[in-house]
């Protein structure tokens, strides 16, 4: 596997995928072949599902139902997108991965963590992000941002408490996967989330 897997991650209206244009262009800037992607989606099929899981009509979807059809679109996208543009050397930006599995079925939903360790090395076989850029933002915020964008679907539904708990999972992940992730404060003007992106961009490609 030769690509780089980078992965964008935060709660509701942090900022994902504003910021991820700009990651992109900071990376073929440097000579990097990229393809960016979200999840749930990134393939037809993924895309169905994603459709079926913010559809408000489906109030009744149970816990677990979510939560595999979180893996379900993630083994196509790894299958059909992920894994080919890897070992085609290609690197991957991906709008949102498996911490927010954890973070929205494990800390919202409160589906335990080691049930979704169990699908995370089934569908990914080890796989991990090489860098996860947490943009973290006060729940409220975030909401406001969101908020003035479009109806809401079936998560941003949710109720404050709900998002409290994703945020402090996110925050969690962070604390337990360290080497890989870097929390970039995203309460700021855009223009300083995006200076505080190319400070660590620059340092992790030294790095590597
Ligand atoms: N740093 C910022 N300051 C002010 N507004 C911002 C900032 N970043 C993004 N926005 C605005 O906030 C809204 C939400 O941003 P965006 O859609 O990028 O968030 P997101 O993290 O992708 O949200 P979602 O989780 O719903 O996909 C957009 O209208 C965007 O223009
Ligand atoms: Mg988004």
């Amino acid at each position: 596997m030769k690509g780089r897997f980078i992965t964008i991650e935060g709660g509701e209206g942090a900022g994902k995928s504003s910021n991820l244009d700009f990651v992109r262009r900071y990376l073929e800037q440097r000579g990097v072949e990229l393809v960016t992607t979200r999840e749930p989606g990134g393939t037809p099929l993924g895309e169905a599902i994603r459709a079926i899981l913010l559809d408000r009509r489906n109030r009744e979807m149970a816990d677990d139902t979510e939560l595999l059809l979180m893996f379900a679109a993630r083994a196509q996208h790894l299958a059909e997108r992920i894994l080919p543009a890897l070992e085609a050397g290609k690197w991957v930006l991906c709008d949102r991965f498996t911490d927010a599995t954890y973070a929205y079925q494990g800390g919202g939903r409160g589906i335990p963590g080691e049930r979704i360790a169990v699908l995370e090395q089934w569908v990914q076989k080890g796989l991990q992000p090489d860098l996860t850029l947490l943009l973290d933002i006060p729940v409220e915020q975030g909401l406001a941002r969101a908020g003035a964008r479009s109806a809401p679907d079936r998560f941003e539904s949710e109720r404050i408490a709900f998002f409290e708990r994703v945020r402090a999972a996110y925050l969690e992940q962070a604390r337990r996967f360290p080497e890989r992730y870097r929390v970039i404060d995203a309460s700021r003007p855009l223009a300083q989330v995006q200076r505080s992106l190319a400070e660590v961009l620059e340092a992790w490609l030294a790095e590597r």
